[in-house]
C-alpha cells in the first residue's frame, strides 16, 4: 500500500495551514506518517478512500459526525434542495422552526432551540445562558471536552492565548467521581454557575451517579449542562438523557444531528432559553438557518424515525465491541488493551509494556490494520452503514493485528518494525 500522495500533500499542507489541518482531531500526528494515509478524497457508507486510490473500513464516521453512512442518498438530496432554493437567506428560513419543533418533540429537555453551526458555540452558548440566569460565574467540568472557546479551553493544558485569570472560573473534575463534585458544589455553590459534562465519555456511569448530578445540581441552583455532542443521535433519537432517564436543564447537539452537514443546535428548558430573546444576552450566527444544513436534519431525524437506526448501531457495536473482547483474550493482551464504553462509543484503551509508550504500540497496530484495509483509530463509532459483513472482516484485520502485535511485544523488536513516523499526538480528550 502506497501513501505518496499523503505525504506530498502532508508536506505541502504543512507550509500553508499550521499542523497541516484546521481540525485537530485530524492531526496527521495521530497518524503514522509514512504508514497510514493522512487525507482523504471520498467516502461512501462506511468505506472511505484515500488520496493514494486505498480503500479503508471507517470506524471514526468523521470523528463520530456521521451516523447514517457517508453520502447518504436522501439526506444528500434534501441538502442539495436547500442549496437549489438559495441556500441562506436575508430571513429565517421556515424550516428552522420546523427544525425545532422536531427537536422539542424528541428531546427531552427540549422546550426551545436555537441553532448554530460548531459544538464549541452551543456549549459556550449554554454557558452563557448559565451564567446570566444564575448571576453566578464558575463552571464544573466532569472530564469531557467541549470545544476551543475560552471558558472551557482555560482549563486544560492546551491553554496558550487565554488570560490564566479564566482559569480559575472552571472547576474541572474526574467522570465518576460524585463524592468529590459534590464537595466541590457544597463548598463554593454560591459561585458555581454550571455544571458541563459528556454523559458518557469512554467510561461508562456508575449507577446512581448522572442522578446524582441531577439531585445535587437542582438543589444548588446550578445549571445542569449535558454536552450531547457524541451521544446525541447514537444512544437514543433523544440522546443520552432519553437513554439514562436524567434529563438536563440545557443540552448541546451537533454530531449525528445532520449527518455531517454542519449544524448545532442548543435546547433546553423555556426559562433558560428565552434568556436569548433579551438582546442583550447575546447568541449569533450567519450560517445558522442555512437550509442546506436544516433540510439534512429534518432528512436525517425523519430517517432515525423510521428505521431501525439506533438498533442497529447498538447491534452492530455490540458484536464488534464482543469479538474484540474475545480477540484481546485470545492473544493475551489483557494487561496492554482494554476495551470501553457503550457500544455505539467504544474505545481501546491501551497501558504501556515494557519500554513501550501507549503511541509506539498503537502506532504498530495502526501500521498493520490500514495493511488490511482498516483505518484504525483506537476508538469505533458503528453506523447504520456498518454491516454484519464489514465487523466480521473488521474482526478478521484484528485478529492478524493483535496476534503481530503480540509476538512484536514478546520478541522485543516493535520499534523496529514501526515503518513511519509514529503517532506523536494525542486526542482532544488525553
Ligand atoms: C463532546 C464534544 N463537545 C464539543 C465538541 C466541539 O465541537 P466542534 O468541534 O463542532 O466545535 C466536540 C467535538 O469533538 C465534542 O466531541
Amino acid at each position: 500500500m502506497k501513501f505518496t500522495h499523503s505525504l506530498k500533500m502532508y508536506e505541502d499542507a504543512l507550509g500553508l495551514i499550521p499542523m497541516g489541518t484546521s481540525t485537530f482531531s485530524r492531526n496527521p500526528n495521530l497518524y503514522v506518517i509514512g504508514a497510514s494515509p493522512l487525507f482523504i478524497e471520498k467516502a461512501k457508507g462506511c468505506r472511505v478512500y484515500d488520496v493514494d486510490g486505498n480503500e479503508f473500513i471507517d470506524y471514526s464516521m468523521s470523528l463520530g459526525v456521521i451516523n447514517l453512512g457517508y453520502a447518504d442518498p436522501r439526506v444528500n438530496a434534501a441538502a442539495k434542495q436547500g442549496i437549489d432554493d438559495g441556500l441562506v437567506f436575508t430571513l429565517s428560513c421556515p424550516e428552522e422552526s420546523r427544525l425545532a419543533a422536531k427537536l422539542k418533540q424528541i428531546i427531552p429537555c427540549a422546550e426551545m432551540v436555537r441553532f448554530s453551526k460548531n459544538g464549541s458555540d452551543v456549549c459556550e452558548g449554554a454557558v452563557r445562558l448559565a451564567r446570566n440566569f444564575t448571576k453566578k460565574s464558575k463552571v464544573i467540568t466532569v472530564g469531557g471536552y467541549h470545544g476551543f472557546h475560552d471558558w472551557f479551553i482555560a482549563s486544560t493544558p492546551r491553554n496558550k492565548g487565554i488570560p490564566a485569570e479564566m482559569s480559575a472560573w472552571v472547576i474541572p473534575h474526574n467522570y465518576n467521581d460524585l463524592a468529590a463534585i459534590a464537595t466541590t458544589i457544597k463548598a463554593q455553590a454560591h459561585e458555581i454557575a454550571a455544571l458541563v459534562m459528556e454523559p458518557v465519555i469512554t467510561v461508562e456511569p456508575q449507577e446512581g451517579f448522572l442522578e446524582g448530578i441531577r439531585r445535587l445540581t437542582a438543589e444548588h441552583n446550578i445549571v445542569l449542562i449535558f454536552d450531547e455532542m457524541k451521544t446525541g443521535f447514537r444512544l437514543s433519537l433523544g440522546g443520552a438523557q432519553r437513554y439514562f432517564k436524567v434529563t438536563p436543564d440545557l443540552a448541546c447537539f451537533a454530531k449525528g444531528l445532520s449527518n455531517g452537514f454542519p449544524l448545532s443546535a442548543l435546547a433546553g428548558k423555556k426559562s433558560l432559553m428565552e434568556q436569548f430573546g433579551d438582546e442583550q444576552c447575546f447568541f449569533s450566527a450567519s450560517y445558522a438557518t442555512e437550509k442546506c444544513s436544516l433540510n439534512a436534519a429534518l432528512k436525517t431525524i425523519e430517517i432515525i424515525e423510521n428505521e431501525p437506526v439506533i438498533e442497529h448501531i447498538w447491534k452492530m457495536g455490540t458484536i464488534l465491541k464482543e469479538g474484540l473482547i474475545r480477540l484481546v483474550a485470545k492473544h493475551g493482551l489483557e494487561q496492554i488493551i482494554k476495551v470501553i464504553g457503550l457500544a455505539p462509543m467504544q474505545h481501546l484503551v491501551f497501558s504501556p509494556v515494557d519500554d513501550l509508550s501507549v503511541n509506539e504500540i498503537r502506532s504498530y497496530l495502526q501500521q498493520e490494520c490500514v495493511k488490511r484495509g482498516l483505518l484504525f483509530v483506537g476508538y469505533h463509532h458503528p453506523s447504520y452503514a456498518h454491516q454484519p459483513k464489514d465487523i466480521e472482516d473488521t474482526l478478521k484485520i484484528y485478529d492478524e493485528a493483535f496476534g503481530l502485535l503480540h509476538k512484536a511485544i514478546v520478541g522485543k523488536d516493535l520499534k523496529s518494525l514501526i515503518t513511519g513516523k509514529p503517532i506523536s499526538a494525542f486526542g482532544v480528550r488525553r
